[in-house]
């Protein structure tokens, strides 16, 4: 113990000195190395062109991984960047700020060695003979060119998947879903809406009712999610803003299966069901929604009875079908190699089956793995090493044949199937707690899980700008609570 005390003495400041301009100095060059973007090539028309569909989990994977040295890149999606999805809910009350889980794409593509070429637009149509597909600007300023036809050697399909509405009529009509940045910005404003019109003197009793009851269908981890910020931002800022109407305003879970997070473990599924009854949202279970009108929807409850219940807010989570451009390719390939609604059938090399240039990753391919991130990502780093040994065994066999050996030799360097571990599926379910299916039939929820849950977030976000913003927004909600503004 003296030694330790001695050495503590004599070099703790120091040690503790040197720590911190360390990790200063680390800071400011991945600061100044995100402003400043080196020079790249340009487009190689000898190399083959790679045209992905999406800035998704997918997407931005392939990309981060993919040496452009060997390829030229086209990227094309509707919108201009990355969003970190697991923080999507906390975005729908303010606990944290869209803009903060948004990477714009040409602060990655503008990083590789080689050009991307980033297109904003949908792709609408993919001609599978002539590999071309046709894209169109579906922003709101169109140019006088609004469409366009771009070649491709090889496509990649990561354009995730839309929201399912089973064909329930008036679903899309006056539902919000969340899914995108504009979903949770809208779900912000109609919230706020809500409780102003709510709040408008004279208001009718019923109507007040009605306007603070805030529905959610759908008990998969985005309606739980969601649920559980929209308690959190009821307990601690709308108790103190709107002191007449808090104890109004009503959280429903609507679900048609009997539990809520049918892919969670049973001890955590009833861990949750029990705190959302401790904190009065309220789960309805074996209800199916049949139809939703515009102040209320029609459900069909556990005796199979027509039930109407009144609603200000309702958010639709019941999951993922195919997006239109993936159902036409669907179509336009083999019927019994793709007979799957829910996205493109691949190979163990994520090809799509029937074709021999397209490949299909995360939401938009329909795999015996679950939709997740986390799943979407690892696909997209696996493609990217697979397309860069494609390269190297290319560039090797030329060498062979320029030099006049055999090219047999390269035989033996085969691209390996992709193999998926899983590490396991997280969710918020509000009170600042969490829980945690983990490998190892590790089943935890709670406080602790909920700090495992914010630094596993942090650390996944996709540049030190996002980590950096996302950090003050927790700390800014922590001080001055969350934002009630109506935008
Ligand atoms: P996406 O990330 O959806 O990306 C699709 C991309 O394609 C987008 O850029 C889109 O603009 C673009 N696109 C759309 N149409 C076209 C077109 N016609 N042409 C070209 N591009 C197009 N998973 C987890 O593992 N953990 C979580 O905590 C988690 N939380 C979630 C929370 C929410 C609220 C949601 C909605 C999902 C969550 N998920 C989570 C699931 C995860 O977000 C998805 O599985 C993942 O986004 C799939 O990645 P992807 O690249 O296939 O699709
Ligand atoms: P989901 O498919 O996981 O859940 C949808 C739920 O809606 C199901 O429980 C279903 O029974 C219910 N439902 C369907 N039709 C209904 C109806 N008419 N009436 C009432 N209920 C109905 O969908 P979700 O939550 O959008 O998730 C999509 C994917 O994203 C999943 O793979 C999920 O794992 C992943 N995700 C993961 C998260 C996490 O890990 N924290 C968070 C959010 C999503």
């Amino acid at each position: 113990p003296t030694i330790k005390k001695s050495f503590l003495r004599r070099y703790g400041g120091k040690v503790i000195l040197s720590v911190v301009a360390v990790g200063a100095g680390l800071f400011t060059y991945e600061v100044y190395n995100a402003r400043h973007p080196p020079k790249q090539f340009t487009w190689d028309h000898s190399k083959k062109t790679i045209a992905i569909l999406g800035s998704g989990w997918a997407a931005t994977s392939l990309i981060k991984d993919l040496d452009t040295e060997n390829y030229n890149v086209v990227v094309v999606s509707p919108r201009n960047y990355f969003l970190f999805t697991p923080l999507l809910p906390s975005c729908t009350v303010g606990t944290v700020e869209l803009r903060s889980i948004m990477m714009p794409m040409r602060y990655i593509t503008r990083f590789k060695p080689r050009q991307i070429a980033f297109v904003e637009g949908g792709c609408n149509q993919i001609d599978v003979e002539n590999k071309v597909l046709t894209v169109e600007d579906n922003s709101e300023i169109v140019g006088e060119v609004s469409s366009q036809k771009i070649p491709y050697d090889y496509l990649v399909v990561a354009c995730g998947a839309e929201n399912a509405t089973f064909g329930i009529p008036g679903v899309r009509e006056y539902s919000c879903f969340l899914k995108e940045a504009w979903d949770a910005k809208k779900i912000r404003t109609r919230l706020m809406d809500c409780l102003e019109t709510a709040a408008f003197p004279g208001q009718v009793e019923s109507e007040v009712d009605r306007l603070l009851h805030m529905v959610v269908v759908g008990g998969g981890p985005t309606g739980v999610e969601y649920a559980a910020e929209l308690y959190d931002f009821l307990k601690e800022d709308l108790a103190d803003w709107y002191p007449e109407l808090a104890p109004k305003i009503k959280i429903t879970l609507v679900e048609a299966l009997p539990h809520v997070l049918p892919s969670f473990s049973k001890e955590l599924i009833t861990y949750t069901e029990k705190h959302f009854a401790e904190a009065k949202v309220k789960i309805l279970s074996n209800t199916m929604v049949k139809e939703v009108k515009q102040k209320e929807l029609i459900v069909q409850n556990p005796q199979k009875q027509i039930e109407k219940i009144p609603y200000g807010l309702l958010v639709w989570a019941t999951g993922n079908t195919a997006r239109q451009v993936v159902a036409d390719l669907i179509k336009k390939l083999p019927s019994n190699l793709q007979n799957q609604r829910r996205g493109l059938v691949v190979d163990d090399y994520l090809k799509v089956k029937g074709s021999d240039n397209i490949y299909a990753l995360g939401d938009a391919s329909a795999t015996k793995w679950p939709p997740t991130a986390q799943v979407a990502s690892r696909q997209g780093h696996y493609l990217a090493a697979t397309f860069n040994q494609l390269a190297r065994i290319d560039a090797d066999r030329d060498k062979l044949l320029a030099a006049g050996e055999d090219p047999s030799a390269i035989a033996g360097q085969v691209v390996k199937p992709f193999n998926y571990k899983d590490l396991g599926a997280l969710a918020y379910i509000g009170s600042d707690k969490a829980i945690a299916d983990l490998p190892g039939n590790v089943h935890v929820g709670g406080a602790l899980t909920f700090w495992f849950w914010r630094s596993a977030y942090l650390s996944n976000l996709f540049s030190l700008r996002n980590r950096v913003l996302v950090a003050f927004d927790w700390a800014k909600k922590s001080l001055f609570g969350r934002d009630i503004s109506r935008e």
